[in-house]
């Protein structure tokens, strides 16, 4: 979808529809005002009556108003002034963004921003709304081609203001591109989306963008390495696990990259300790981690951020076969510290320790994994919020502060050493699971004992990443938190 500004009176846009947004108690927006004037009062009549629900998320088109070139306005409803936040309004947004998908226009004028609400600055408004207009207006089409008679995405939209909104504009942009980019790898089934899959995607992404660089690590070069985490997880398939990584140089060489490492599990079938046919269906999405980071990747590159951003891509497929892993094997990680693997369903953080001990001869300056890491988180957080374990204070303010400004939020648990002993293990350094409780923390206590004395952050998103039932599917989240925290360093 192209995204631009246009600066026109409203009511002269020449567009498929005008997207208003109206606040319970709230003066009427600039252009809101606009339309009602030129319409001879239909906006304000119509609230009056109440034929125009304010109610967060609700909308209605009003068609055939005098004095516009559009035939159509869409009302978007945002609810109560008082109660106006940018979550709120990127509620209303999404709403108003699947109004318009679901019908067929091929264009639309966005005016929501002009609604004044807390600190928030009209740039920031615009970005947002901008992103939640394309974010609503996705479409997955890989295996299901859209057919005739179904209303197409929307091909252009048109936002009110002008070009001093040019950044907040390009930055929506690439962050559109970003989340799109997750969502598509997320979506698409694991017979298409292996690892290979991933590598080539990779590929591309190098060759498309400037100061990006490709390096692809195969089994071989992993076993030379020890990484027998990694390759243990990787040893039941017969789709080889590929360490990816993508790197962009935005900055001066001397500056320590931060690091991205995401989880790949193409497939996750819990190996020999099999899951249930319930609980393996969903299990496409296990590369989420991967999609998030590499979307994150995109954004930076499509920015040209001045920063240095190493991306990791632990890609692998976790399936049981005569030479798999089995319970209660030992096996020596990269770093040497020795896991008992109790459970093979366990198998994200053996793949990411490997990559964590990896990561560090980037001498990053912060090391942030992506993973959907466990069904606990999902329990603890639900779908809204992405779960956030740190072993610094500083790194985990700043991502839970670039979630908040974007509308990707995360929330801290803790990372206290009293769970760490859940791990212990009279056979091995540790284990591979800590048992029931907290099994989203005791996931963090193990991949804290890789990261050591690196500023390091971990981030669940097995909740928040996709949905499961609905019509949603992957989210293409944490892409917006990741790339604000690189925005915000880019300052
Ligand atoms: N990929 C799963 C976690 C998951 C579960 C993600 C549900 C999304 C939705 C992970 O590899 C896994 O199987 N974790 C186990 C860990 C357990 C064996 C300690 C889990 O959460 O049950
Ligand atoms: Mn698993
Ligand atoms: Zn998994």
């Amino acid at each position: 979808m192209n995204m631009n500004l246009d600066n026109s009176a409203p009511e002269k846009v020449q567009t498929d529809c005008l997207v208003i947004g109206i606040t319970e108690g709230g003066p009427l927006s600039t252009s809101a005002k606009a339309i009602d004037e030129v319409s001879g009062g239909a906006i304000s009549r119509m609230l009056d009556s109440k034929d125009i629900d304010t109610g967060l998320g609700k909308t209605v088109f009003l068609h055939g108003l005098p004095g516009l070139v559009s035939s159509r306005v869409l009302v978007a409803g945002f609810g109560k002034q008082e109660k106006l936040s940018l979550a709120r309004f990127d509620r209303a947004c999404l709403a108003a963004g699947k109004a318009l998908r679901d019908h067929a226009l091929g264009s639309c004028h966005v005016c929501v921003h002009e609604l004044e609400f807390e600190e928030t600055v009209l740039e920031r408004r615009l970005r947002q709304a901008a992103l939640a207009i394309h974010r609503a207006n996705y479409l997955y089409t890989t295996t299901k081609p859209l057919k005739e008679d179904s209303p197409a995405p929307l091909k252009a939209a048109t936002f009110q203001g002008g070009t001093t909104l040019q950044s907040a504009l390009d930055q929506a942009d690439a962050l559109a591109a970003g989340f799109e980019k997750a969502r598509f790898l997320g979506d698409l089934p694991a017979n298409i989306c292996n690892p290979a899959y991933l590598a080539q995607e990779a590929a591309s992404i190098a060759k498309l963008y400037d100061r990006v660089a490709l390096e692809i690590l195969e089994e071989d070069d992993m076993a030379e390495l020890g990484m027998d985490a990694f390759l243990g997880v990787s040893r039941g398939s017969a789709n080889n696990g590929k360490l990816i990584t993508l790197k962009y140089s935005g900055a001066d060489e001397d500056q320590q990259p931060v690091v991205f490492i995401g989880k790949g599990v193409t497939f996750d079938s819990g190996g020999l300790s099999l899951k249930s046919g319930e609980n393996m269906m969903q299990m496409k999405y296990d590369m989420c981690g991967a999609a998030g980071v590499i979307g994150a990747f995109v954004t930076c590159a499509k920015l040209q951020l001045p920063v240095n951003l190493i991306c990791l891509v632990a890609a692998v497929e976790n399936m049981p076969d005569g030479d798999a892993c089995r319970p209660g094997d030992v096996i020596t990680s990269m770093s040497g510290k020795t896991i008992e693997v109790l459970n093979t369903d366990a198998e994200g953080r053996l793949v990411l320790c490997d990559s964590i001990t990896y990561s560090k001869k980037f001498k990053p300056d912060v090391i942030i994994d992506v993973a959907t890491l466990t069904g606990a988180c999902v329990i603890a957080l639900g779908h809204h919020a992405t779960g956030l374990i740190s072993n610094d204070d500083d790194l985990a303010e700043g991502l839970l502060a670039a979630g908040d400004s974007v509308v990707d939020r995360a929330w801290r648990l803790p990372l206290w050493e009293e769970y760490q002993s859940q791990l212990d293990s009279p056979f091995a350094d540790m284990k591979n699971i800590g048992g029931m409780p907290a099994g989203v923390l005791t996931a963090g206590c193990f991949l804290s004992r890789f990261a050591e004395d690196e500023r390091w952050a971990h981030l669940d998103v097995a909740g928040s990443a996709w949905k499961w039932g609905s019509n949603d599917g992957a989210s293409g989240r944490p892409v917006g938190l990741l790339a604000q925290f690189l925005l915000d360093r880019s300052e």
